[in-house]
């Protein structure tokens, strides 16, 4: 089991100076293969497969100095406005992660965070804040104890400990795609970090287009720490984790090879698995609106007429991914203006593609 507990980690043993700033930008990502069911600390109940996004992404920079013994040692801001509000889910995440980063006690943390999304557009934006968070605190680690290591390396720790904050979050730390969770089928891959799946990706898939239709900007009906739980007495957990692992054993050389069409049935397949688990959990949950179904079918009866390859997929509500390739944005550019976008909240849809991955934003 891989740990990266460090207990020599405290500011008494740092070779640098205690006083600075971190930043990083991290996207957002889009599961094709959905994880849905955890168990132990953030751990997947089956493997799963996301592409990263562009320009949905987090920016959250961490100004830190030694703790000054004031109570407030953590102060975090959202889009510029001081937010105690989001204090517990970063106590709770920085709990998680004390016996790796022991000296994050140690330090006053004022955290600035900032969205490319609206806020209140319906978008989980836990992957792209946790993963941002994440990258900051191993750069932290790096800039207090001067520490050296590959690149890989920092992603791989950065992928762990983005799972403690938000399990899918571990797969926005790569560029293009990741795989999280262990699979025969794919070498290298773990149930304690994602790995990035870019080699092996057609290029097709590397300018893939994802424009979220924001069918509804309400808060999320369930929450996914509920979702996962209720997925403890699905009576289909048993039977859906198996699908989960054929769809990813099938999904890979379709990734390989770029074939489109193949791509889009099990992404609209996988989607719909996600939404008919929670509508057979206990409690069970409709995430799906009137507009979600209206879309899903106009969707389906375009790619029919007009033969293009133009699928969905959805996440854990009610908003639609439209997935499709980038040498058709203009067909379904029409498409969206003249059939989709009146069934979203406010006509909004984000465009969005698949892209490089987070960034460090470096001090000007
Ligand atoms: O990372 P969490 O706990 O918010 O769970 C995310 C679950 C889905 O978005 C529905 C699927 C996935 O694999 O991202």
């Amino acid at each position: 089991m891989l740990s990266y507990n460090n207990p020599s980690l405290v500011l008494s043993n740092s070779t640098e100076p205690l006083t600075g700033t971190v930043s990083w930008k991290c996207p957002s990502n889009i599961a094709i293969v959905k994880y849905w069911g955890k168990h132990g600390m953030q751990l997947p109940k089956n493997a799963s497969v996301s592409f990263t996004l562009e320009k949905a992404f987090t920016n959250t920079e961490i100004k830190y100095s030694p703790k000054d013994n004031s109570e407030n040692s953590l102060r975090f801001y959202f889009e510029g406005e001081e937010k105690p509000s989001f204090l517990p889910k970063i106590h709770h995440f920085i709990d998680r992660i004390k016996n790796t980063f022991p000296f994050l006690r140690e330090l006053d943390l004022e955290i600035h965070s900032s969205n490319s999304f609206p806020h209140s557009a319906g978008i989980a934006s836990s992957a792209s804040s946790m993963g941002a968070l994440a990258l900051c605190f191993c750069s932290l680690e790096k800039e207090i104890f001067g520490k050296e290591e590959t690149p890989d390396a920092f992603l791989k720790k950065a992928s762990y400990i983005a799972r403690l904050g938000s399990g899918s979050a571990c797969r926005s730390i790569f560029p293009y795609a990741s795989v999280w969770g262990k699979h025969e089928d794919v070498e290298g891959s773990d149930d304690y970090f994602g790995i990035a799946f870019e080699e092996n990706l057609h290029e097709v898939f590397k300018s893939f287009r994802d424009d979220i239709l924001i069918i509804s900007k309400s808060e999320k009906e369930v929450s996914s720490t509920l979702g996962h739980q209720l997925m403890d007495t699905n009576i289909f957990a048993k039977r859906r984790f198996q699908q989960a692992s054929d769809n990813l054993s099938l999904l890979l050389p379709i990734l390989e090879k770029g074939d489109v069409e193949e791509f889009g049935e099990i992404a609209e397949a996988e989607a719909l698995s996600l939404h008919a688990l929670m509508m057979t959990s206990n409690p069970s949950f409709i995430l799906m609106t009137p507009n979600t179904l209206k879309a899903i079918s106009r969707i389906r009866r375009f790619r029919k007429e007009q033969k293009l390859p133009v699928y969905f997929t959805l996440d854990a509500g009610p908003n639609i991914h439209l997935l499709y390739p980038e040498e058709i944005q203009d067909r379904v550019g029409e498409f969206k203006k003249e059939q989709l976008r009146s069934l979203c909240e406010g006509g909004q849809i984000l465009d969005d593609r698949v892209g490089l991955g987070p960034k460090k934003n470096e001090e000007k």
